[in-house]
C-alpha cells in the first residue's frame, strides 16, 4: 500500500509574507491588500514532495492556503474563518492527502482545531504537539549553550493557559528552580495554577505582567497567540535564554539589535529528512520561500508529515488540554522518520557557533560592567 499523503493549510503571518505567497502584492498599499485576502478564497498554494524516511518511506503533500492575516483570523466573523480554513482542507483532500495539519493560527482560533476536526473530510492536527517536543529540546539547548544552569533557574512560559504552553509548563518544571505562567486572562490563569501547582515538580507562582516575569527569569519560553510584539529589550536578564514558539513571533527585533548578550531562537523549526522539494503550485518549476533554510520545516507541518509517514490517519494533536504522552510518542515517532531538530535560527539568520561564541562574551562582559 502506498504511503498516505497531506496537507498543510497555511497562512500569511503579516504584510512581508503576503509579498512572499503572492510576489504582485507587493508595493500595493495595506488597506487593499486586507481587503483583498477578505475576498480570496483557499487555493492549493505549494506542492510538497521528496519527504523520504531512513528506511525508504516516502510521502508528499500540499501547502493549502487560507490566505487571512492572524489579526483577521481572529476578528473576522468565526463562521467565515472555520469555512476558509475547512474548504483548505477539503482542496487538500481532492489532490489526495489523507491527513491534515493546521498551521499557525488555523490551529488557535476558536477551540484549537476541534471544530475544524469535525468539519473535515480528513484527520486533522495542529502540529502542537510535535512543537512542544520541538520547543522544550531548543529551550534547554540553548541554555546549554549559553551555560545557564536550569536547575538553579526561573523559567517563564509566556501563553502558560494556551494549548501549547500550558503543556510546556509541565515539561519545564521538573528541570528548573522556579517556573512563572503568564497570559493576559487572570482567572484562567489562577484556576490552571491552581489546577497543577501539586503536580509541578518546583516552585510556581503566575502572573499577568509580562516584563515583571521576563526581568525574573533566566529561561523564556514564548507560545502566545499575541499578534503584538510583548518580549522587549530592557527587560531580559544579561545572559537570558528566549526560545520563541509564537508566530507571528513575540520578539521585539530590537532584541537582535540591543541585546547581543541574549540568546534568542525560534524553537519550533525541524529538518525534514529526504530531499524535500517545496514547489509552487501556480508556477511549475519555482521553489516556495518559506523563510526558512532549506530542507527546514516547521514543527507543526513536521507532525502532520509524520502522521502520513507512520500510516496515523487520526486527528492526533486537538485543542487546549495536550496528553502529555502524546507528545512523547509523537517525538519518537518523528526521530524514527529521521526528523532532527533544526539549528539553532532567529530574527531570519542562523545563529552560527561564532554567534553563539560571541553572545556568550558579550553576557560575561555585561556582568562584569555591573
Ligand atoms: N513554531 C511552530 O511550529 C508552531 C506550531 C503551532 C503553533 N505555533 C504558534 O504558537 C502560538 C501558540 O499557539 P497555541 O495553539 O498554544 O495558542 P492558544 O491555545 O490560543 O494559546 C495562546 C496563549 O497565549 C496567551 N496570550 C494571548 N495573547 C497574549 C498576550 N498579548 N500576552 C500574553 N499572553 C497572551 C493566551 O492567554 P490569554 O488569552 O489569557 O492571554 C494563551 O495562554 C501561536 O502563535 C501559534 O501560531 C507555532
Amino acid at each position: 500500500m502506498k504511503t498516505p499523503k497531506f496537507c498543510f493549510v497555511i497562512h500569511p503571518l503579516s504584510l512581508e509574507d503576503v509579498a512572499r505567497y503572492e510576489p504582485g502584492a507587493a508595493g500595493k498599499g495595506e488597506p487593499i491588500i486586507r481587503k483583498i485576502l477578505e475576498w480570496m478564497p483557499s487555493y492549493a498554494a505549494v506542492h510538497v514532495t521528496g519527504v523520504r524516511t531512513p528506511d525508504g518511506r516516502e510521502t508528499e503533500g500540499w501547502f493549502v492556503a487560507a490566505p487571512l492575516l492572524p489579526e483577521q483570523m481572529m476578528d473576522l466573523p468565526r463562521e467565515e474563518v472555520y469555512k476558509r480554513i475547512v474548504r483548505a482542507i477539503e482542496i487538500g483532500a481532492e489532490l489526495g492527502a489523507n491527513v491534515a495539519g493546521l498551521g499557525a493560527f488555523t490551529g488557535v482560533v476558536g477551540d484549537g482545531g476541534v471544530t475544524i476536526a469535525e468539519r473535515s473530510p480528513i484527520p486533522v492536527t495542529t502540529g502542537n504537539s510535535l512543537t512542544i517536543a520541538a520547543g522544550i529540546q531548543s529551550l534547554f539547548r540553548g541554555a546549554s549553550e549559553m551555560e545557564v544552569d536550569p536547575a538553579s533557574s526561573t523559567a517563564v512560559v509566556v501563553g502558560a493557559t494556551g494549548s501549547i504552553g500550558s503543556a510546556c509548563v509541565k515539561l519545564i518544571a521538573p528541570r528548573v528552580k522556579h517556573v512563572i505562567l503568564v497570559a493576559r486572562n487572570n482567572t484562567r490563569l489562577a484556576k490552571f495554577h491552581e489546577q497543577v501547582r501539586d503536580e509541578l515538580q518546583c516552585e510556581s507562582s503566575f502572573t499577568t505582567d509580562i516584563p515583571d516575569a521576563v526581568r525574573r527569569s533566566q529561561l523564556i519560553l514564548t507560545a502566545t497567540s499575541s499578534t503584538q510584539d510583548i518580549i522587549e529589550p530592557e527587560d531580559l536578564q544579561t545572559g537570558a535564554v528566549v526560545c520563541e514558539l509564537s508566530l507571528p513571533h513575540d520578539v521585539s527585533r530590537r532584541v537582535a539589535l540591543e541585546r547581543p548578550d541574549v540568546l534568542v531562537t525560534e524553537g519550533g523549526n525541524m529538518r525534514v529528512p529526504g530531499e524535500p522539494r517545496f514547489e509552487r503550485v501556480r508556477e511549475p518549476g519555482t521553489d516556495f520561500d518559506l523563510n526558512l533554510p532549506p530542507r527546514t520545516a516547521l514543527a507543526c507541518m513536521s507532525e502532520t508529515m509524520v502522521l502520513a509517514l507512520e500510516r496515523r490517519l487520526e486527528s492526533y494533536t486537538l485543542g487546549r488540554g495536550i496528553d502529555l504522552h502524546k507528545v512523547i510518542d509523537i517525538e519518537t515517532m518523528a526521530t524514527r522518520c529521521g526528523f532532527t531538530l533544526a539549528d539553532m535560527r532567529a530574527f531570519d539568520a542562523a545563529i552560527t557557533p561564532e554567534k553563539i561564541a560571541a553572545t556568550r562574551e558579550a553576557a560575561a562582559m555585561r556582568r562584569l560592567a555591573v
